[in-house]
């Protein structure tokens, strides 16, 4: 069961949510948040989209050059200048990774499994920013963080559905509203939005901010190729195709059915190889957004250096966009963190997964200093409080 009092459903169960809508429908939670105070302010915002390596967009309704003109970060004092009081917004990627009070809200969402978890954008927009009618092929929760956007939604949308030519975005051409889809949301107010569902969000008369809780699901395509591809580099060379049972055929050049079930066969036996499929999945979903963002520490640790920072009351915590998943077997556990998987045990795993902060008391289980110290040497880990504050940049300031 989780704790329903950090739900933030509307004094919805997650196992109601998680059978009646996820993945399923869209679901408008009024207060899902109550006296929800945002913790990012646009100008704050806008510095994080002034800066390298942070992904950030602009969409302008009039651009200088066209109509729904989209350019991308970082931006500058320039940028800002030149937009007007309406009409334009601005989106900014992985923000939980800069700012740890928006990552708090992730805390809320544990009812989904942390793996799925993409990032949390937030885009700020004047009145009349919208980004146009379109559809993600993740599930989204929009939390309006401030101002108020309406929200407008059509139906599931087919990959084939016609989108407007020779523009930046991809827009519906064909945007129908469902009758009652249409609601203005409030600070504090959450839409869910499952895969595929065409929706239109426009900031109404003051400048507003949302949220969006997006959770990513990785393509067959990509699911296909990279299991292909990690199973290959497991299998022995001498493993190949075999037809001990070869008989003769009067036609040499003819691959027939026989040939083609033994393939079959053959490939469906590699495949199905649940243990490696375990430590395959495991790394694929927890591999980084921006691995340039995984940075080593100046100084590497040891055991030594480790033991004697935790019993000094210093404490360690994932590093920003870290991501931590892990899998049991038995007696053992993969812990997956970053692309790569630890055997450790399984009280280990869980720990390590659990609670972000990681005190002394963690060094009591078996095998955590070499595997504590291999995550801060590899910048998965890092010591709480050593990051700087960013920068107040002020670039929406009143004149
Ligand atoms: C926005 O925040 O402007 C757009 C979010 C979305 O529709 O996915
Ligand atoms: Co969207």
């Amino acid at each position: 069961m989780t704790d329903q009092t950090r739900l933030p459903l509307g004094g919805m169960s997650a196992e109601t949510f998680l059978r009646d809508y996820w993945q399923k429908k869209p679901l408008l939670i009024r207060g899902a948040f109550p006296d929800f105070q945002s913790p990012l302010e646009p100008d704050e915002l806008a510095g994080l989209a002034c800066e390298d390596n942070v992904e950030a967009r602009l969409v302008e309704l009039e651009g200088p050059d066209k109509a729904w003109q989209v350019s991308h970060g970082p931006f500058d004092d320039e940028t800002f200048a030149r937009l007007g009081r309406k009409d334009w917004s601005l989106l900014v990627q992985a923000v939980d990774h800069y700012v740890p009070d928006v990552a708090e809200l992730l805390e809320h969402f544990t009812f989904i499994p942390r793996w799925r978890l993409d990032d949390i954008m937030a885009s700020f927009a004047p009145p009349g920013g919208n980004v146009g009618a379109h559809v993600d092929n993740y599930d989204v929760f929009l939390l309006q963080a401030s101002g108020q956007r309406r929200w407008q939604l059509g139906d599931v949308m087919s990959e084939d559905a016609p989108i407007i030519d020779g523009i930046d975005l991809r827009i519906l051409a064909d945007f129908q509203v469902i009758r009652d889809q249409d609601w203005v949301l409030e600070p504090g107010d959450m839409l869910y939005l499952p895969p595929r569902v065409a929706h239109h969000g426009i900031s109404q008369s003051e400048d507003c901010m949302t949220f969006s809780v997006g959770f990513r699901a990785p393509s067959m395509d990509e699911m296909v190729t990279s299991w292909a591809d990690y199973l290959g580099e497991q299998l022995e060379e001498s493993s190949r195709y075999h037809d001990p049972d070869l008989e003769a055929s009067s036609d040499s050049a003819l691959i027939n059915d026989v040939t083609l079930a033994r393939v079959r066969e053959q490939m469906l036996a590699a495949l199905d190889n649940p243990e490696q499929m375990a430590q395959w999945f495991g790394r694929t979903m927890t591999q980084v957004k921006y691995p340039d963002q995984l940075m080593p520490p100046a100084t590497l640790a040891s055991e030594d250096t480790l033991t004697r920072a935790l019993e000094e009351g210093d404490l360690l915590e994932p590093a920003p966009g870290s991501r931590l998943a892990w899998h049991p077997q038995g007696e053992r556990a993969t812990l997956f963190v970053d692309g790569d998987g630890h055997a450790c045990s399984p009280a280990l795993a869980r720990r390590l997964t659990g609670n972000r902060i990681l005190d002394q008391e963690i060094l009591l289980l078996e095998g955590a200093g070499a595997l504590l110290v291999t995550l801060i040497n590899c910048g998965s880990l890092r010591w709480v409080d050593e990051d700087e504050d960013l920068d107040d940049d002020d670039e929406f300031a009143d004149d």
